[in-house]
């Protein structure tokens, strides 16, 4: 099959479609043709030698995709021949072929493109776990989500607003925190140009936060801690800013904070497959049926996967950067 190399070129690495073996369908798993891929933050890593697959995953890049079943495990019942799906993957989604748990499939249904269905696995289950399992995120709460117009920050924007919370959000350019507003923040920061902190205090009558979805890390670590209300939860799921920053453990015991680091790719199979159910149960119908949905910077050729690494890269995205693959 065909599938994208990282290839080492002077200054850096260079994303070529070119021939790899393929996959190996377990019995237990399905064949997908990969019709759509999508590009992720760890990608960017990855394909900089910065964020090396778990033992046991493809060393292909791609954490998701969508497509069409062509062959199942024999010990898969509930899928078949011809079925559209997309799907969080093992790694191996920049690829023609891809093999993936049975119990991480998603059903599109017949009006979604396959581009759209690659658009959601990776950051809609990213926003759903944090905000709700690990985060614990309740009616009337209020969130922070930084990056607000990022493939996780417009899932999880909606996420929140659909289960009745207030939304604040942080966003570097005015067209992308009009797209926020217009998912459902109440509250949109420029922190290029805003001391969001206080912002945010401002805008809460000085009340802070409940929870906060946080992909910048240690820059932010104080303010952070400031900003949270008591019994308040900081889920950090990203580092964009930095990995060290100044903790205040006096104001984390005495406001009983909660401070947790979660990786959707480093959860096991049945983690994995668990996520995806409670997903597919509470928020899949909501996108099936329109009221949600999944936020599309652009469509891409796989070929010029390089040139999609090079936007996100530049923070150029509003929303999903999806890679179309053409049939092998
Ligand atoms: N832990 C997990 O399981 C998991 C899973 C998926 C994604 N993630 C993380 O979630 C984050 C968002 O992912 P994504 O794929 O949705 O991202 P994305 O669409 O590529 O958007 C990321 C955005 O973050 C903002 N940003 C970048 N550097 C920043 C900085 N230093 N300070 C503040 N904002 C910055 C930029 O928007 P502005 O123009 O607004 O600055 C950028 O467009 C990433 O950190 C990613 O690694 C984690």
């Amino acid at each position: 099959m065909k599938a994208i190399a990282i290839q080492q070129k002077p200054g850096g690495v260079q994303l070529v479609w070119t021939d790899a073996p393929d996959p190996v369908c377990g019995a237990e798993d399905v064949l997908l043709a990969v019709k759509a891929t999508a590009v992720n933050r760890a990608d960017l890593l990855q394909a900089r030698g910065l964020y090396p697959p778990p033992p046991g995953d493809s060393d292909i890049l791609g954490l998701e995709a969508a497509g069409e079943i062509i062959a199942v495990g024999e010990k898969v019942t509930a899928w078949g021949l011809g079925d559209r799906v997309c799907a969080l993957t093992p790694g191996g989604g920049y690829a023609a072929r891809a093999a993936i748990p049975q119990e991480w499939l998603i059903p599109l249904p017949a009006n979604w493109s396959y581009a759209e269905g690659a658009a959601v696995p990776e950051v809609w289950l990213t926003a759903d776990t944090n905000l709700f399992q690990e985060g614990g995120l309740t009616r009337g709460e209020t969130v922070l989500i930084h990056a607000g117009a990022s493939g996780v920050g417009t899932a999880a924007i909606q996420l929140a607003c659909e289960m009745g919370a207030r939304t604040a959000v942080t966003a570097g350019s005015t067209a992308k925190r009009d797209v926020c507003r217009g998912l459902g923040a109440t509250i949109s920061v420029d922190y290029r140009s805003e001391n969001f902190r206080e912002a945010i205090l401002e805008q809460t009558n000085r009340n802070g936060v409940d929870l906060v979805l946080d992909c910048i890390g240690g820059p932010y670590l104080e303010d952070h801690i400031r900003l949270l209300r008591p019994y308040g939860r900081l889920i950090n799921i990203g580092l964009l800013g930095g990995a060290s920053g100044a903790l205040d453990m006096a104001a984390v015991l005495m406001k009983s904070l909660t401070l947790k680091g979660t990786r959707m790719r480093a959860r096991s199979r049945k983690a994995k497959g668990r996520a995806t159910q409670q997903f597919r149960d509470r928020f899949w119908p909501l996108l099936v049926a329109g009221k949600l949905r999944p936020i599309i910077d652009r469509i891409v050729p796989i070929t010029e996967a390089d040139a999609a690494h090079a936007l996100v890269k530049a923070n150029r995205n509003i929303g999903k950067v999806i890679l179309e693959v053409a049939p092998d």
